[in-house]
């Protein structure tokens, strides 16, 4: 049975048709942080799930990962990891490719930021496709490409080899079957959309 404040949750997303593109009908969560009972009960739920499994490492997807992440990884005792869009981040990074409805998109993350063995949870606002957090668990779990400034794009054998331990999201899009991209690992999805 689901817990009830995730209906609140639920009501508090803005549902905005035809953006960014005609026919997308775009879940806009800046609403729900517009409520702090509400905001204050999806970190709530989202911290009574993850207290006391281990976890290390929060990874927090940009750009809303970056809201619903850093609140999760303090209260449980985790650090935090942004997971950046192409060329934000200043150190040395891993990247990790994937594909969009029309062309594709990277995910990079700080080498070093994580360690092999350590648990981590992905956390991002909404699940459509799946691309993207399937780059987050590529990144943390098992990354080929090693991008360094000043010599650009090279192949190695580095992984970061942490063990994501599960992906937490407010919302997903089902229809567009984004859980079946996961490789198997588990998604936790905060409430139903209305
Ligand atoms: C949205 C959303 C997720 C991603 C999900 O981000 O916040 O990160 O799309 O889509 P997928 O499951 O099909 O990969 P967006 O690409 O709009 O980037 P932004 O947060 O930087 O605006």
């Amino acid at each position: 049975m689901q817990d009830p404040r995730t209906q609140a949750i639920a009501s508090t997303i803005r549902v905005v048709p035809n953006f960014p593109k005609p026919g997308i009908m775009f879940q806009d969560i800046t609403t729900l942080l517009l409520n702090p009972p509400v905001f204050k009960d999806t970190i709530d739920l989202f911290v009574e799930r993850y207290t006391g499994k281990g976890i290390s490492v929060v990874a927090g997807v940009e750009a809303r990962g970056f809201i619903f992440g850093p609140p999760i990884a303090l209260a449980i005792g985790a650090k935090f990891i942004p997971l950046r869009k192409p060329n934000k981040l200043p150190g040395e990074v891993m990247s990790e490719e994937y594909e969009l409805e029309y062309g594709a998109d990277c995910l990079e993350m700080h080498v070093g930021a994580v360690q092999a063995g350590e648990r981590a949870l992905v956390v991002d606002d909404l699940v459509a496709t799946g691309g993207t957090l399937c780059a987050a668990i590529a990144l943390l779990g098992d990354c080929k490409k090693l991008r360094i400034h000043v010599e650009g794009l090279r192949e190695t054998d580095e992984r970061a080899g942490a063990e994501v331990v599960e992906c937490a999201c407010v919302i997903e899009l089902p229809e567009l079957k984004g859980r079946e991209r996961l490789n198997g690992k588990p998604l936790y999805i905060l409430c139903m959309r209305l």
